[in-house]
């Protein structure tokens, strides 16, 4: 387990201090770019991110949801447990996928109430720096592994929704949360 040098109560603020980009955003769809230097502000705009996240409820957060194209996530699988850890990956890559493919339920802070199941690699290995620049790498299953997979999407421009297998019923709720269909690109083949 590695200790990130950044400690971000577990709280929901009044006033998070990013605000995230909804499906439709190009900032959403466009590539990010490796954090050349981890550095104060790297470890600033990854303070925000959890912030921001733990206010929102969610779970992952990658930075182009704020508006920054850059290769940068945080995670935490388990924001009501004080104990659970909190994943910082700065340049994270998938070195691995360990297992076969599994369906789960996801959703996006991105696109607000909009659930459907999505079929992923259960098990992967990552490698990223961390928060002190130093390299780090993870093998993960259940949640984190779908959680990391769906995060390191956004810094290719990918969405969930690009990879819900059930269109007709995506279709559905997002036009009831007023999204459109048309935002929706094909998944890339992996
Ligand atoms: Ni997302």
């Amino acid at each position: 387990m590695s200790l990130q040098p950044l400690a971000v109560p577990k709280e929901k603020l009044k006033t998070p201090p990013l605000s995230i980009h909804t499906l439709g955003d190009r900032v959403l769809r466009s590539l990010s770019k490796n954090v050349a230097t981890v550095n104060q502000e790297t470890r600033l705009l990854a303070r925000e991110m959890l912030q921001t996240m733990y206010s929102c409820d969610g779970i992952g957060l990658a930075a182009p949801q704020v508006g920054v194209n850059k290769r940068l996530i945080v995670i935490d699988i388990d924001p009501e447990e004080a104990a659970n850890p909190v994943w910082v990956m700065v340049n994270p890559v998938i070195k691995r996928v360990v297992a076969d493919l599994e369906v789960g339920q996801e959703g996006c802070l991105s696109i607000p109430n909009v659930f459907a199941d999505v079929v992923r690699p259960a098990r992967v290995v990552v490698s990223f720096r961390d928060l002190s620049g130093k390299p780090q790498a993870i093998e993960a299953s259940g949640l984190l592994a779908r959680v990391i997979q769906h995060e390191l999407d956004h810094l290719e421009g990918v969405l969930f929704v690009d990879r819900v297998e059930n269109q007709l019923a995506l279709a559905q709720d997002l036009t009831k949360q007023k999204f459109s269909l048309r935002d929706v690109q094909p998944a890339p083949v992996r």
